[in-house]
């Protein structure tokens, strides 16, 4: 009894944690995000003022909230150090530390979602190793690369640069469960940008600035190669957006080809930032292959079957609901009901349960989705349903998920 009440209690626990760090982990990501794209817009929207000044790069005025703003650009001389100067970089260590905190509450003590044994017989802690394994070496890989003489080539080094992180999603893709997979190429994309605003940009921020507050010239060369990281990190935006959404979408992280799925939408996610913020109306031409790259992740996502026209089964085809009836009692409300049986991921998961005919109904749609083309219900396969008993469903579902 005790050891039921116990774990009841750590599960709700669980609960608020994972609400807690993801709320928490969505505002200081919108902090950091949003302040990010502001300074490449700023960046781009500078104007030349009409009376130039010493070191004044460009100024804007702007008008928010009924406030009216100037803002300057500019190189401080020697010894000129502001009273006040604001950095941002909190924003991206509170987003990388509470991200990390979900990664493993949710993949490594949670365990639920970690592996599938659909798609590799590999162990829980080697599971783990591979994940913790993969963020900690890449950080040094990429750095190392972009600080190799291989740099002077950035075209090259983009190569290399994607084609490790091709070889990385392939091989978490070949080993993990879908979305523990994508989380994780997400985690690591995070974990490179965090790493480039901290051990990066803020350390040539800090050498300019220790140069000025000696009264000497600062090099101002340490700035625009910190610039380069933090296009990289512009880049890698969009895709990271992606991942972090992906979760909510099985038909991308249950395709047999997910990691070409993750490729080409990180290559569309990249194509539109570089459409959006390349400079002048000649990077537009990269919404085509953002286009095309969109329209193949579509493709190979399609479940098997949801292109074709759904053919109205023979009435007598259609199996009686209390045959579908006991299959969902059997494979779905050990979680999926009021009084489940498997209490390990809260109650409700995802919001639903099967306890009456006219919940099962009106979820058939979804129960098609989940059970029927994506398999990714019962999660990881946990209650053991066979292909005969995910037929039955879609006939059922095909014949209009009658209620009797
Ligand atoms: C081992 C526990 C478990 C079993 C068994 C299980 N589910 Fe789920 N289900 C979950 C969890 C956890 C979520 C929330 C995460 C997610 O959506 O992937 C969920 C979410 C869902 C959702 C809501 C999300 C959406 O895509 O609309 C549906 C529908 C669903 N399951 C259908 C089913 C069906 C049908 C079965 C039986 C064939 C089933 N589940 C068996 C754990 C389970």
């Amino acid at each position: 009894m005790v050891t039921v009440r116990l774990s009841a209690m750590t599960s709700w626990l669980g609960d608020w944690a994972n609400l807690l760090l993801r709320w928490a982990h969505f505002i200081a990501g919108i902090a950091w995000i949003g302040s990010s794209f502001y300074f490449i817009w700023l960046d781009r929207a500078l104007t030349t003022p009409e009376h130039l000044k010493p070191g004044v790069e460009g100024d804007l005025w702007m008008v928010h909230s009924g406030g009216f703003y100037q803002v300057e650009k500019r190189r401080p001389g020697p010894g000129e150090v502001p009273a006040v100067l604001h950095w941002f970089k909190w924003e991206a260590m509170l987003t990388w530390i509470t991200g990390i905190a979900l990664l493993v509450l949710i993949f490594y003590l949670g365990g639920a979602y970690l592996r599938d044994p659909s798609v590799s017989g590999i162990g829980r802690l080697p599971a783990i190793a591979l994940g913790v394994g993969v963020l900690v070496v890449s950080w040094p890989i990429y750095d190392g690369l972009w600080r190799s003489p291989l740099a002077k080539r950035p075209a090259v080094a983009s190569l290399v640069s994607l084609a490790l992180l091709a070889a990385v999603t392939v091989l978490l893709c070949l080993l993990l469960s879908g979305r523990a997979a994508f989380m994780h190429v997400g985690s690591l994309l995070g974990t490179l940008m965090v790493a480039n605003v901290w051990e990066r940009i803020l350390p040539a921020q800090r050498q300019m600035l220790a140069a000025t507050r000696a009264g000497q010239p600062a090099d101002f060369t340490l700035g625009e190669r910190a610039k380069q990281r933090s296009v990289h990190n512009s880049y890698m935006t969009f895709p990271l957006l992606f991942i972090m959404l992906s979760n909510h979408f099985p038909a991308t992280y249950a395709s047999p080809v997910n990691w070409l799925v993750l490729l080409l939408l990180f290559v569309a996610g990249a194509s539109v930032r570089h459409a959006m913020i390349g400079r002048g109306s000649s990077s537009r031409w990269a919404l085509l292959p953002a286009g095309l790259a969109l329209a193949a992740a579509m493709f190979l996502s399609t479940p098997k079957g949801a292109a074709a026209p759904a053919t109205a089964a023979a009435a007598d085809s259609v199996p009686p609901f209390h045959a579908v009836r006991a299959v969902i009692a059997q494979r779905c409300q050990p979680c999926h009901s009021q009084y489940q049986s498997d209490r390990t991921l809260g109650p409700a998961p995802g919001g639903v349960t099967f306890d009456t005919p006219e919940s099962i109904a009106r979820l058939a749609e979804r129960i098609r989705v989940r059970a029927v083309e994506t398999k990714t219900m019962p999660l990881a396969n946990k209650t053991g349903m066979t292909e005969e008993e995910r037929a039955l469903l879609a006939r059922w579902i095909s014949g209009g998920a009658p209620l009797r």
